[in-house]
């Protein structure tokens, strides 16, 4: 699985150790920026980094800002995209296997790395359900596509 990653200024310390954890554990990815922490606007590296999981070159989604918030709320106007903005490994772990959540995003100065890492790791191994909750995931799109 190849997964798309970016930050904004505040999230790039975060993005670094992930990338760092991705390298260890060999998944293949492409960083979207920011490569360091001048200031930036977060909605620039979410519609980068969502349009490599739209344009079918990544699979899933890593996204990172100071709240997690803000680039979530950016990610999610994408076409296609279902972010979830998650803190805790349970909706980390849920979002995949009920919303298919295909990108994850996280706050920098919410989360410490060690918390981060293990919402990495489920939300990378973890499989969407389907069943009922394929049809919920579709009414999301058919709302997308209104
Ligand atoms: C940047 O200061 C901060 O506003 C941004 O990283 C994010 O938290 C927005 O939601």
């Amino acid at each position: 699985m190849k997964i798309a990653i970016g930050s904004d200024h505040a999230g790039f310390p975060l993005k670094e150790e992930i990338r760092k954890h991705l390298g260890e554990i060999g998944v293949e990815y492409v960083d979207c920026g920011v490569y360091d922490s001048s200031s930036a606007d977060y909605p620039l590296q979410a519609k980068a980094t969502c349009e490599k999981i739209t344009s079918g070159e990544c699979e899933r989604g890593i996204l990172c800002c100071g709240t997690g918030i803000g680039i979530s709320m950016a990610a999610n106007k994408v076409k296609g995209i279902r972010a979830a903005c998650c803190s805790d490994y349970f909706s980390a772990k849920y979002t995949r296997l009920h919303n298919d959540a295909n990108v994850l995003c996280m706050g920098a100065r919410v989360i410490g790395a060690g918390a981060a890492m293990e919402l990495v790791d489920v939300f990378l191994t973890t499989d969407f359900e389907g069943g009922r909750h394929q049809r919920r995931v579709d009414l999301i799109t058919e709302i997308e596509n209104a």
